[in-house]
C-alpha cells in the first residue's frame, strides 16, 4: 500500500523534547497545514480519498487509528508518537478513529484545500481505483 511511516528527527533533553520537520523529510512541497483537536470520544474523521493530494499525518499529542484502504486491501496504523509521521499518497481511502482524549492530529498537505480533489463516496473510490 502506498503509505509510509517516516521518522521525524528529535532532540531529547531532560528539559523536554523537540522534533523538527524540515522540507527534506517530506517528499512534497508544503502548501497547507491543518490540525484536528477537541475530537469527541467515539468520533470519526476522514472517510475520503484524494485524487492528487499527498498528506503527512502526525499525532502531536495522544493517539488515534488511521484505517487505510487502497481499493484492494485494508490496514490500520496507530499513530501515537510525535516523532513519527504517516505519509499517505493519493488514491488511498482513509478513516481516522479511536481518538484518545486530548489528542491532536497535525496534517501537512501538498496542496491548498480543493473540494474537487476529494472522493467522499466509498463505492466511487473503489470504481475509481479499479479503473487505474
Ligand atoms: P473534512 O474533509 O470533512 O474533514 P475530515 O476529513 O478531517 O473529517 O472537512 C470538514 C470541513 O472543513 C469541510 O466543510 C471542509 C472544510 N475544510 C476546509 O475548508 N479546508 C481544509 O483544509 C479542510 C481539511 C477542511
Amino acid at each position: 500500500m502506498n503509505v509510509k511511516i517516516i521518522e521525524i528527527p528529535k532532540i531529547t533533553e531532560p528539559r523536554g523534547n523537540l522534533s523538527i520537520i524540515e522540507k527534506d523529510i517530506i517528499p512534497f512541497e508544503i502548501n497547507r497545514v491543518y490540525y484536528l483537536y477537541d475530537v469527541p470520544s467515539g468520533s470519526e474523521r476522514g472517510g475520503h480519498s484524494h485524487k492528487n493530494l499527498l498528506e503527512f499525518l502526525i499525532a502531536l499529542s495522544g493517539s488515534f487509528d488511521v484505517v487505510l484502504n487502497d481499493g484492494k486491501e485494508s490496514k490500520t496504523i496507530t499513530l501515537n508518537k510525535p516523532y513519527e509521521g504517516l505519509l499517505i499518497n493519493p488514491g488511498i481511502w482513509r478513516e481516522l478513529n479511536n481518538f484518545s482524549s486530548g489528542s491532536v492530529c497535525l496534517v501537512i498537505a501538498s496542496e491548498v484545500y480543493e473540494e474537487e480533489d476529494y472522493i467522499r463516496d466509498f463505492e466511487e473510490f473503489v470504481n475509481f481505483s479499479n479503473c487505474k
